[in-house]
């Protein structure tokens, strides 16, 4: 990488992360054990529900969600288009039918009118992603009646109605990757209020010393991991001001630059996982982003339906050539903030 490159995205880690990583090392006790207990104490407590299961990515946790709630051969399960693979895999996994829903070209989320024309007599659940830090319809969605797995991978921390997400659906699933919301490098997590629900995902995870064969897996979090995720959610309310902050100097400096940004509805708090833009000429523009040593990326790689060679997704047909997203992190500093913004201006005055 160029030396003076600003990234387009990276964790934030202090020496406080580091030293909890080192502590477990020293302590011997490396897989699943009192971090691992305390980083799901941590996360369920801080979102507001009563169990929290600690596995190996937000992948796992959307398959063990999938594999609690029954879904299986033959059941359809909704998804929107716009979004990381992810999701689709989940549902592969468990050998149901995926079934694509367009978004909402406000917002970047599941269009509820789409979503309601795509339910059946055999959809099981809808995934629910909340993209790139802002809450999606959950209410509507919610009240249609069909188990809702709220996708909170980009959206820990952010509020609707006053209440976080991953507190509406019969369960709700996280991701920690490296460049999410709050880092263990991998990690994932299931929070449910339901205890039988969180039981048997709790009992998939691990396949070791149990009586009686059924398939399980090898889904867990080491301490390491876990020791990481503690030491960043006491800053996560700090991570998301500063993402706030930043957001606010983008609106202020290319306000009169015209572009559509996800509006924010009321009673939703974005916290700006991602700063999307949709623009004319995306490709061109991240080019141009690139020579002035400002990394860009498109926030979805390939929607779902050109995944599964579908067509009909209008919405995200045209997002998914417009959409840019620029760089925005609680380690970015001001002057990075502000060359990016002049960048931008110069490339689209
Ligand atoms: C909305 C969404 N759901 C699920 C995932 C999967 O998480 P992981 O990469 O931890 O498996 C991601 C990852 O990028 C995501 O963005």
């Amino acid at each position: 990488m160029v030396a003076n490159m600003i990234s387009h995205s990276k964790p934030t880690l202090d020496a406080d992360d580091y030293r909890s990583v080192m502590d477990v090392l020293k302590s011997g006790h490396l897989v699943q054990g009192e971090q691992v207990a305390g980083f799901e104490e941590g996360i369920s407590s801080f979102v507001g529900v009563r169990n929290g299961v600690a596995v190996s990515s937000g992948t796992a946790a959307l398959h063990l969600a999938l594999i609690a709630l029954g879904a299986g051969k033959g059941d359809e399960v909704i998804i929107p288009s716009y979004v990381c693979c992810a999701l689709l895999n989940a549902v592969m996994y468990v050998n149901a039918v995926p079934v694509i829903a367009d978004i909402d070209r406000a917002t970047f989320n599941i269009d509820v009118d789409d979503l309601k024309k795509r339910i059946t007599k055999r959809t099981k659940a809808i995934i629910l992603p909340h993209m790139f830090g802002l809450p999606a319809d959950i209410d509507e969605i919610v009240s249609l009646g069909i188990p809702v797995i709220e996708d909170c991978a980009q959206s820990i921390g952010a509020k609707y109605q006053g209440r976080y997400t991953g507190s509406f659906g019969v369960c709700s699933i996280f991701s920690f990757y490296a460049t999410k919301m709050l880092a263990t490098g991998e990690g994932g997590m299931i929070l449910s209020d339901d205890d039988r629900f969180a039981g048997i995902a709790r009992d998939l995870r691990d396949y070791d010393e149990k009586d009686g064969y059924s398939i399980r897996y090898n889904y867990k979090m080491t301490d390491m991991q876990a020791a990481l995720g503690i030491s960043q959610l006491k800053k996560l309310p700090s991570f998301i001001e500063r993402r706030k902050e930043v957001a606010g100097l983008y609106d202020r400096s290319l306000r009169d630059i015209s572009f559509p940004v996800a509006a924010v509805p009321e009673e939703r708090e974005h916290i700006y996982y991602r700063y999307v833009m949709p623009l004319d000429d995306s490709s061109g523009f991240m080019e141009e982003m690139l020579k002035l040593e400002i990394g860009c990326r498109r926030p979805v790689f390939k929607p779902l339906h050109k995944c599964l060679g579908l067509s009909g997704f209008p919405v995200t047909d045209e997002i998914f050539k417009r959409a840019v997203s620029i760089p925005i992190y609680p380690s970015l500093s001001d002057d990075e903030a502000h060359k990016i913004a002049v960048g931008i201006r110069e490339i689209l005055s």
